[in-house]
């Protein structure tokens, strides 16, 4: 047998990546038997030009030799691969993935593999389109100086559209800015869509009057495709400027396609990120959620769910504030593999901070994210002693004590909804 593999063409430490090059950062196990260095070759390969032999067809070997990717940069267990930007498709996050999340996480030689990070070129970066609004959906809402909150009813589903536009009143006079369904709430026979939809705009109609403030409803419109777009546009025919979607279980072709529609109808995306665990939360293989992240910001989502590190859903702070750097930052700081991604024209994110909040952990959620965030409250407003009113108040009161510096117990002395918030749960980080 002779030997007929291909793979460790593709590592070339000498490699000097250029401004043009699309670089991914992979964290790489090989299985027993193989080196580190056979896998990262095969990581290259796979991902570029290359299959598991040397081929015999008489081509212009000088272009693909040109197109081939090449681990250039070894320190496991990372490795550096640079792909000539050519390899990918202009403003395709599903052929991107093809490639640097495609047949390499199946190979027999790598034991675990995760994509941790990468950098476009500016005109791959160029080609999609981010997000409409990103931070400026305040301008929507009239919301300055303080985070936009929004709060999912809960039970999250179940209830019947009398009872979504009964709740919803009570939240948003409460003081809640947006009324958002629950990710596992789309269509179902208890809550057709529309009715929901008409539902939840009598409410915020009926708390706009009474407040004087500017309501929403992050309206979730996801369902395949066409039925999606339907109800996109049904969203603006009702007048409200928000939807939001699952944006891992619609898929990135939906996601994509939904942005142009959003965009033509001026509407902005919050994105859901049910089922991101599946393949962000081994810390060895899979992918990581700043690039998940990374990915929205590019298909055009105006805000993103990105942990609370206290609630109860697995949020390390390390990795919470890396994904907000990845959602806001104009240019990404290089670190030491010089990965740091130049946003250009494309906006930043509006973080969302979800999953177990309530009055009394709000303050260090906005210790540790900043002011500038979209916080979304659900069992912590309807599960408040005096109902869903008092616990949106509770919540906006828990806000403006930690925006003037006042600790909780003292703002509590001189209102009530806190106090009864607090008497609850204190400062209690839920499981
Ligand atoms: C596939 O997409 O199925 C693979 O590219 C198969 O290619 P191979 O036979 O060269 O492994
Ligand atoms: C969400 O989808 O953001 C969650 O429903 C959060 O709900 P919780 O505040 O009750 O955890
Ligand atoms: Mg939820």
């Amino acid at each position: 047998m002779g030997d007929f593999e291909w793979y460790l063409d593709f590592v070339q430490r000498d490699y000097k990546p250029s401004e043009s090059d699309v670089l991914v950062l992979f964290r790489v196990e090989p299985a027993p038997g193989f080196s580190f260095e056979e896998a990262a070759g095969r990581v290259a390969s796979e991902s570029s030009v290359g299959t598991w032999t040397t081929l015999e067809i008489d081509i212009d070997w000088s272009r693909i030799r040109r197109l081939m990717a090449r681990a250039y940069r070894l320190e496991p267990p990372y490795v550096l691969v640079a792909y000539p930007e050519e390899l990918f498709e202009e403003g395709s996050i599903p052929q991107f993935l093809s490639s640097v999340a495609g047949n390499i996480f199946g190979m027999k030689a790598l034991r675990a593999l995760r994509l941790v990070d990468f950098r476009l070129s500016p005109s791959l970066r160029d080609s999609f389109p981010g997000p409409l609004y990103g931070k400026r959906v305040r301008d929507l809402l009239g919301v300055k100086g303080r985070p936009i909150l929004a709060t999912v009813p809960k039970p999250k589903v179940g209830l019947i559209p009398d009872e979504t536009y009964r709740v919803s009143v009570e939240a948003l006079i409460g003081g809640i800015d947006l009324i958002k369904d629950d990710e596992n709430l789309t269509s179902q026979k208890f809550s057709v869509f529309e009715k929901r939809l008409k539902a939840v705009m009598k409410a915020i109609d009926k708390a706009e009057k009474e407040t004087g403030e500017k309501k929403g409803f992050l309206a979730n419109v996801t369902a395949p495709y066409k039925e999606m777009e339907r109800r996109i546009k049904l969203v603006h025919d009702y007048g409200n400027p928000f939807v939001m979607i699952d944006i891992i279980t619609v898929g990135w072709s939906g996601v994509q396609a939904a942005r142009e529609i959003t965009g033509e109808l001026k509407l902005a995306i919050h994105a859901h990120r049910a089922m991101h665990a599946t393949f962000t939360r081994n810390p060895r293989h899979g992918i990581t959620m700043r690039a998940v992240a990374k990915l929205a910001r590019l298909a055009g989502v105006d805000h993103i769910h990105i942990g609370t590190v206290v609630g109860k859903l697995v949020s390390p702070k390390s990795e919470v504030m890396a994904i907000k750097r990845a959602l806001t930052a104009r240019r990404e700081a290089d670190g030491k593999r010089k990965l740091g991604q130049d946003w250009g024209r494309i906006k930043p994110v509006l973080p969302t901070s979800s999953g177990g909040l309530h009055a009394g952990i709000l303050p260090e959620v906005i210790r540790i994210l900043g002011p500038d965030i979209l916080i979304q409250v659900g069992g912590g407003v309807w599960g408040h002693p005096d109902g869903p009113r008092a616990g949106a108040m509770s919540v906006r009161q828990s806000i403006e004590a930690t925006l003037k510096g006042i600790p909780l117990e003292e703002y509590a002395k001189t209102h009530r909804e806190l106090a009864r918030a607090l008497e609850k749960w204190g400062r209690a980080k839920p499981k």
